[in-house]
């Protein structure tokens, strides 16, 4: 397989450089970077491993223009080409791959269906609203089958993520009814690597609090749309918080239960929904933490049932099940790779 990276020297694009030098299947890495073209990537990231810099052999291990990777792709050279660029930028730089190759894209440009919604979320139209239908919405666990057949692959936000893997089996069962009630923690790597006074180190150590509550958080809309899908009369409210992390999310969420169950009935849900699947991990009555999942591509589930409402705990790495590491999942899942291929299950020390 030979990928390509926009956005390398971001802190998804790293992730992702990572994740494709591990990866048995890739065998060429473009990386393509706007602001550091020409330098070396492992002067600009000396953390990547030499892996890395061989799979860029043809470039002589240098990030390229853009240009650079258009012309690859127009010769039929690139399998994949995963964007890791902002929203409202990433589907415009994008628009020259679109039939050539896959599009796995990070950002939130093909995640939406509705252009309403998402002008409302973004303050911006939706750019490519006649691709909207087209695009599928990368979930990997639950949207496996039409990421098998899809030419571009909207990976889903760090919150929605964390929040829907554990609600949307429960949801589409009937078992709860009325508001999903979402607490959300995140570490600070998922506002991205961006000079902004409110990410400084003096302003965040020491220092939680919720921010944009309600719909106010862009990845509301998203989390609705998907819960909507699994049952309509479901509700949200969400409220994201920002912890001194460097990484990780943490999600707590209640919901009413539309019927009196077991935990064991609960676990059935999961087992049905996700039995198999390498990357969900269920805690059960244990609340997981999110050390346990640093570095890997899990997401953790915990439950516990109190006075007729489940309360449901879920743990990812926002980098990597969040973004990075769901983009390269959903890559083995479009190309028929074992679905574990170059991911971690296992968490850091
Ligand atoms: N951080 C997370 O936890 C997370 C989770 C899920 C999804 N996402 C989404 O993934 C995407 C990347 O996130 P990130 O956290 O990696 O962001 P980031 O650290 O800010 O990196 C984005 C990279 O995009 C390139 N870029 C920035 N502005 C650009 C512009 N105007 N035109 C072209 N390229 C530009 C830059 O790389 P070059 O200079 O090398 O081109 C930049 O380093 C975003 O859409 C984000 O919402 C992030």
């Amino acid at each position: 397989m030979k990928a390509a990276v926009l956005g390398a020297t971001g802190y998804t694009g790293g992730v992702l450089l990572r994740l494709l030098g591990a990866h048995p299947e890739v065998s060429q890495i473009i990386a393509v970077s706007s602001s550091q073209a020409g330098q070396s990537a492992r002067a600009v990231d000396p953390g990547l491993s030499p892996a890395v810099e061989e799979k860029m052999g043809r470039q002589d291990g240098k990030l390229v223009t853009l240009d650079q990777a258009v012309k690859a792709v127009s010769a039929g050279e690139v399998d994949v080409v995963f964007s890791a660029l902002p929203h409202l930028k990433s589907a415009e730089v994008c628009a020259p791959f679109l039939g050539k190759t896959v599009l796995i894209d990070l950002s939130a440009d093909f995640r939406l269906k509705d252009p309403a919604v998402f002008a409302k979320a973004y303050g911006a139209a939706m750019p490519r609203p006649d691709l909207a239908s087209r695009a599928v919405y990368g979930l990997a666990e639950w949207h496996t089958e039409q990421i098998r057949s899809a030419d571009i692959i909207a990976v889903p936000g760090c919150y929605p993520t964390a929040t829907l893997l554990p609600v949307l089996p429960l949801a589409k069962a009937g078992m709860v009814q009325g508001t999903v009630i979402v607490n959300a923690i995140s570490g600070i790597s998922g506002a991205g690597r961006k000079e902004k006074i409110d990410l400084l180190y003096v302003e965040r150590s020491e220092n939680v609090n919720a921010y944009s509550p309600g719909t106010s958080h862009r990845h509301a809309p998203e989390i609705a749309q998907e819960l909507g899908a699994a049952n309509k009369a479901l509700s949200l409210l969400f409220t994201p918080h920002m912890a001194p992390l460097r990484r990780g999310m943490a999600v707590t969420t209640v919901v009413e239960l539309a019927v009196k169950v077991s935990s064991d009935v609960v676990a059935g849900a999961y087992r049905n929904a996700y039995g198999g699947r390498p990357f969900i991990s269920l805690a059960a009555d244990r609340v997981p933490q999110t050390r346990e999942v640093w570095g890997s591509n899990r997401c953790d589930i915990g439950w516990k049932i109190e006075d007729g409402h489940l309360m449901l705990f879920s743990v990812i790495d926002n980098l990597v099940k969040g973004a990075s590491g769901q983009a390269v999942q959903d890559m083995n899942i479009r190309f028929g790779i074992d679905e574990c291929a170059g991911l971690p299950a296992g968490g850091e020390l």
